[in-house]
């Protein structure tokens, strides 16, 4: 529908029914976040472009500054990095910041870099958290983060596009505790929300941050200004010629219904929590830690093989190419403390048990397989 109607949904005037919806979906979201009323968004192509429209938004909102640094654990996705180049800060400004023993960002270490770069003269824009790292699923201590920036004033982004959207279930909900705290928050529904691409999303606790950071009129563009309720998209973001992209989201909700998005969500996390059980009785799998919001990091290593750590690299890189090659499943690998690690990640609503078992039972038997005579 998207397509044939080729709707450019940049501004009221071009597309007030399309940005009526994108509305719609977007409080949906801001409900869920338990985000102020002041609070908005915008749909973008995914996590990597809300990471830096965030960072933009957070550089407007500092004023602009020389030296600018930003803040994010070791962990976070490559987008945040690739951001901040774009807004002009460099790698070596953007501080990658130790993790614990679970992979969550350490917040002393936090604090501390914030200290000694202020005492340096750099100028502290962003801190960004994880609500679902990608590599482990970890999420960042987001009270204690929320609590040092609105002590320094400085924005704090949470980068949800992996897990923001376990909110809309009992178990996820706690786990994000904090997240509505964030000046900022990317979201990725073609993730954890099961829809086609392209359905990011940028989340603002302040409209007027957004919008300040965006809005430039131009003659061409006289007519579109409609008056304060009548927003135009393209006032948010940096693309002006957009696709309609909360359709397919408004749709999905409207016909499947938020218990069935519920259900998926829940069903995903419960999977991997049984392939974690599964795991740890298994004499051939090892749990390389826990797992969080569906992802399950763990290798093979059968007690008795005693085997060293780059033996135990080459069998699991092994097992990895057949499950690749001769299996069904699509899983994929990490490297935790320098090991190779196999990584689950159940992300798709149709995964069944049977699935998974299937898969946990393939990769026992690939390294059954593949251990020295
Ligand atoms: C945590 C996280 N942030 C950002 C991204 C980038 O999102 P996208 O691929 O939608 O641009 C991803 C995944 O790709 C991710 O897992």
């Amino acid at each position: 529908m998207v397509s044939a109607h080729q709707v450019n949904q940049c501004t009221w005037l071009t597309s007030s029914g399309a940005s009526q919806m994108e509305l719609v979906v977007i409080d949906w979201f801001r409900r869920w976040l338990e985000y102020p009323e002041t609070a908005g968004g915008l749909m973008t192509s995914g996590g990597s472009a809300a990471s830096l429209e965030a960072l933009v938004a957070a550089r407007e909102a500092a004023g602009n500054p020389d030296n600018a640094t930003v803040y994010m654990s070791d962990q976070s996705h490559s987008a945040l990095v690739r951001a901040a180049r774009i807004i002009g800060i460099p790698d070596e400004n953007a501080r990658l910041i130790q993790t614990d023993a679970r992979y969550r960002l350490d917040s002393e270490a936090l604090k501390h870099a914030i200290e000694q770069d202020r005492s340096a003269g750099y100028k502290p824009v962003a801190v960004c958290a994880n609500a679902g790292a990608s590599s482990t699923g970890a999420i960042d201590p987001l009270e204690t983060m929320a609590d040092l920036c609105e002590a320094e004033g400085i924005w704090f982004h949470v980068d949800a596009a992996y897990g923001g959207f376990a909110v809309i279930t009992e178990r996820g909900k706690p786990l994000l505790r904090g997240i509505g705290r964030a000046d900022s928050i990317g979201l990725d529904a073609h993730k954890l929300f099961y829809q086609p691409y392209e359905a990011g999303c940028l989340m603002v606790k302040d409209l007027g941050t957004l919008e300040r950071a965006f809005a430039v009129r131009h003659d061409i563009l006289q007519d579109t200004v409609w008056g304060a309720n009548h927003p135009n998209f393209s006032d948010r973001g940096l693309q002006l010629s957009r696709s309609v992209r909360a359709l397919k989201i408004w749709m999905s909700v409207q016909i499947f219904g938020m218990a069935a998005f519920r259900r998926a969500v829940s069903k995903g996390l419960e999977l991997a929590a049984q392939a974690e059980d599964y795991i740890r009785n298994s004499n051939t799998l090892e749990m390389l830690l826990p797992g969080s919001l569906g992802i399950v990091c763990f290798r093979v290593n059968p007690g008795h093989a005693d085997l060293d750590e780059s033996a135990l690299d080459a069998i699991n890189k092994k097992v990895l190419v057949r499950i690749f090659w001769e299996d069904r499943a699509f899983i994929s690998s990490t490297n935790l403390w320098e090991k190779f690690s196999l990584r689950l990640c159940i992300v798709n609503y149709t995964t069944s048990w049977d699935d998974v078992l299937e898969t946990l039972d393939a990769i026992e038997r690939f390294g059954n397989e593949a251990l020295p005579d």
